[in-house]
């Protein structure tokens, strides 16, 4: 691949449950309807830039299984190029997923395939690594694989974006060769609980070496945080159906506009409307929308380029 942008990830069968409420301690409640979609916060980043119309190849594992062949074929699909997907004789990831009637969501992983996208794996991608315009990175593969992702993205100075889902430690190393770090507030808050403020937070993530934050919180609206600025964007309101993969959609809207060549203002609002829309539908890849249809929204809502 020359250009483009490559996401290296995870991929899952989300099995999503629909609940009025989600079950207390040693409660049991009756659902109201099971679905099965494919998932997965890399493959679905991957899907949404590429449905975007992005030039996307997605490095993952999944199993040599039915829920493998769905998910690998929901990526095809959608435009993405799989050839790099490894099919392993372990399970493809699962999701379970409780989503609530207001749209918010619970979730428990088991990794299946997708621990075993080890850093020898990556080895092996040294060059995709290289050709790739820009990498977007999220935390459902091991971090050693992360580290050496990175490592190998600073040698030939790719630009990282890296969405820190669902969080877990990262290294000094791992910071100061991120060029955006796409955090939501509680995942920020749980990279520094003991800082009292997100200024702080979004600070230290500076002062570590993290070229740019990009916090999003929720309705209200997103900050931009870098050495020399702090700039806040607007969120796009919607009625929620089903909050999965809302991140998901944003990072894979931005990395589409940083991958056109628009401006940050531009690639964020972007990303933004990409986001709500895919809140208004229930699943995690069959909501992620085309840019026809982001355009539509726009004019519709009568929303900033
Ligand atoms: O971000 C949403 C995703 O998280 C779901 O698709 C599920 O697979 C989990 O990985
Ligand atoms: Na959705």
């Amino acid at each position: 691949m020359s250009g483009g942008i490559l996401v290296i990830g995870s991929m899952n069968m989300d099995l999503v449950v629909q609940t009025k409420n989600f079950p207390e301690k040693g409660e049991t409640v009756v659902g109201k309807n099971f679905a099965q979609a494919p998932g997965g916060k890399g493959a679905n980043q991957a899907l949404a830039a590429a449905k975007l119309g992005s030039e996307v190849k997605f490095i993952g594992a999944c199993g040599n299984d039915y829920f493998g062949e769905e998910v690998v074929d929901s990526l095809k699909a959608g435009g993405v190029n799989t050839e790099d997907v490894h099919r392993l004789d372990v399970s493809t990831g699962i999701a379970n997923i409780t989503v609530e009637e207001d749209g918010d969501n619970r979730i428990i992983i088991v990794p299946g395939a997708n621990n075993q996208l080890r850093p020898e794996v990556i080895a092996k991608h040294e060059n995709e690594i290289k050709e790739a315009e820009l990498i977007l990175l999220q935390l459902e593969i091991p971090i050693e694989t992360i580290e050496e992702i990175i490592d190998l993205a600073a040698q030939y100075e790719t630009k990282v974006l890296l969405d820190p889902a669902p969080v877990k430690d990262l290294t000094a190393e791992i910071y100061s060769n991120v060029d955006y770090l796409l955090p939501n507030e509680g995942e920020l808050e749980s990279l520094f609980p003991n800082l009292e403020s997100r200024g702080a937070r979004a600070n230290k993530l500076l002062e570590l070496g993290v070229d740019k934050v990009l916090l999003t919180k929720g309705k209200q609206g997103i900050t931009l945080y870098s050495t020399d600025k702090i700039k806040n964007y607007g969120a796009v309101t919607v009625d929620a159906v089903d909050t999965t993969a809302a991140g998901d959609a944003f990072a894979g809207g931005f990395a589409h506009g940083l991958q056109q060549g628009w401006s940050e203002k531009e690639a964020i609002n972007f990303a933004s409307q990409v986001a709500a829309l895919s809140v208004t539908k229930e699943g995690a890849q069959p909501s992620l929308p085309t840019t026809k249809e982001v355009r539509k929204f726009k004019q519709q809502r009568g929303l900033e380029e």
